[in-house]
């Protein structure tokens, strides 16, 4: 049997203010039509001022370090001297440029003494992290790991783009690993990672780096919002999602029948069906929540899990795919089969009818 990093806990959590379409349009020249054919999406969270990403972080951590507490089927819960010895936070939006928000999200969690630090890749960042923190499970780094995504895009958008305030949505989702092997449920069984630093330009925030750096003169208007080239990323969204896809299942030898569900990036529904389109699969097997979310960047895979953990549409022994694309550009997948009796506590708001 092969060491490797087990699911055993998971969590959600969106901030208290939701905004409808139609509240949207009250502010923007856009209409609720057309978000909803254009994207699927029928509404977004917004963090109140005062509010950061690591309270949406902590809020996740919590609730996916409570259930891999409630989780019976995890053998080291009754030993367990501690909930996690790493930290893995994928943002993009973190509380400061410096120094990475994990080691305050882990003292918050009373995780202070784990090794903490983030990971951007911006919508792909939960692959990386989770693919981060099994790596070091299964090299013997770590033992227990909590891997958060976590975004308030809200935060770096700019207040007249109606494309971007359309789709962008702020929140945070969390699973714990543990270590374990390749033949229990759960089990991360193989990652693909990639990038193409060609297309920088193309999901970015200009200004506030060490190019056009915060301490020198105002930037040109516009370069300290977040922008993107929808249409060229909408193509290779589905291109590099639906490759990354195929590797993975080579790589580890599912065929592309063997597959139940599809847990994708959520960034549009016309994306996510013609990646299922690629992958053979019906529209029942993809797994959606973009309606109710939005686009929550690194927040967007794990928030799914949450979701459809707790509906019931990810069942134990599922074979599950997941995978990413996102700013760099980067793109990335994870399969794993689902955990018998995983808890999950509800993520308040999130299923709150539309
Ligand atoms: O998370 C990282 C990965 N991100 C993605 O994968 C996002 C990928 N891109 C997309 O999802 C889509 O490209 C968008 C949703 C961003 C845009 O949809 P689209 O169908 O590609 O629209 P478009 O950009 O081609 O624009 C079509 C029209 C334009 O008007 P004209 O030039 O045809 O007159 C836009 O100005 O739609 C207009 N438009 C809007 N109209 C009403 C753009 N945004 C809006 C809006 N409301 N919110």
């Amino acid at each position: 049997m092969t060491r490797a990093a087990v699911v055993c806990g998971l969590g959600g959590a969106v901030p208290a203010t939701a905004i409808s379409n139609s509240a949207l349009a009250a502010q923007l020249d856009t209409t609720d039509t057309w978000i909803r054919t254009r994207t699927g999406i029928r509404r977004r969270y917004v963090i109140a001022p005062g509010e950061a990403t690591s309270d949406l972080a902590v809020a996740a951590g919590r609730r996916a370090l409570n259930s891999a507490r409630r989780t019976a089927a995890d053998p080291q819960v009754e030993h367990r001297t501690t909930d996690a010895d790493l930290v893995v936070l994928a943002t993009s939006t973190p509380d400061r440029p410096c120094p990475a928000t994990a080691p305050a999200v882990a003292h918050r969690l009373g995780l202070s003494g784990a090794a903490a630090f983030d990971v951007g890749a911006v919508c792909t960042g939960f692959l990386y992290a989770l693919a981060t923190a099994a790596s070091m499970i299964t090299a013997g780094a770590a033992h227990r790991a909590l891997v958060i995504g976590a975004d308030t895009f809200s935060t770096i958008l700019d207040p007249a783009d109606r494309t971007t305030r359309a789709i962008f949505g702020d929140g945070a989702g969390a699973v714990v690993l543990r270590a374990g092997t390749t033949d229990e449920p759960g089990a991360l069984l193989g990652f693909d990672l990639g990038s193409d630093g060609s297309g920088e330009e193309l999901i970015t925030v200009r200004a506030g780096g060490s190019r056009q750096r915060s301490t020198a003169t105002p930037p040109p208007v516009g370069d300290e919002f977040f922008a993107m080239e929808g249409r060229s990323v909408f193509t290779k969204a589905v291109l590099n999602m639906s490759t990354s896809a195929h590797t993975l299942l080579d790589r580890i030898g599912w065929a592309r029948p063997d597959l139940d569900r599809l847990v994708a990036h959520q960034a549009n529904l016309r994306i996510l069906r013609a990646v299922g389109e690629q992958l053979g699969l019906t529209d029942d097997q993809l797994v959606v929540n973009l309606d109710r979310v939005g686009n929550t960047v690194a927040a967007s895979v794990p928030l799914a899990l949450a979701d459809a953990a707790l509906d019931g549409t990810l069942r134990p022994g599922d074979r599950v795919l997941l995978t990413g694309f996102g700013g760099g550009l980067t793109w990335g997948s994870a399969a794993l089969r689902w955990p018998d009796a995983l808890q999950v506590e509800a993520v308040p708001g999130m299923a709150d009818a539309l």
